[in-house]
């Protein structure tokens, strides 16, 4: 007779069978985490920092040309090209351009032609970004490098 400290013996053959159910189990499972971690990449690409926005012809000196999709402002005047960065300094949000100045539409803040500010909550004023031309003749905005307000770039 069976009992706690005695329990039934397993038969040979449905040890095997049980054993065998177990190992498909965990091969099945094991096959199907993997399936699923594929269809997530284990690396995500990093956006960059630099970005082309066209070339040194598409903006004509006295004229501002706003690169909605990098969300700068190329200003182009005779003493050459500068990036103005249209994301507001408070939270984030991406400043519109308006007639004589640029209005966050989140909180309110406003910023003048040179991105100083007019109007709070935003601590400073919109980031200036560097610029060059690349040896294919395209205008290169650098997004990790700030420069100085006014700061502009000859491009030949
Ligand atoms: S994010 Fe621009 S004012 Fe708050």
């Amino acid at each position: 007779m069976s009992g706690r400290l005695d329990p039934p013996k397993i038969p040979r053959r449905d040890f095997l069978g049980l054993s065998g159910l177990v190992a498909s189990g965990l091969a099945v499972g094991g096959s199907l985490v993997g399936m699923a971690r594929l269809a997530k990449p284990a690396v995500t690409p990093e956006v960059s920092s630099s970005f082309r926005v066209g070339r040194a012809k598409d903006f004509p000196a006295g004229t501002r040309k706003v690169i909605s999709e990098y969300q700068v402002e190329i200003i182009s005047t005779d003493a050459g090209l500068a990036a103005l960065s249209l994301i507001c300094t408070h939270l984030g949000c991406v400043a519109k351009k308006q007639e004589s100045n640029y209005l966050c539409p989140c909180h309110g803040s406003l910023f003048g032609m040179e991105g100083e500010v007019l109007a709070g909550p935003a601590p400073q004023g919109l980031k200036w970004f560097a610029l060059s031309q690349a040896a294919d003749g395209s205008i290169v905005v650098d997004s990790s490098r700030e420069v100085p307000v006014g700061h502009f770039t000859m491009i030949v």
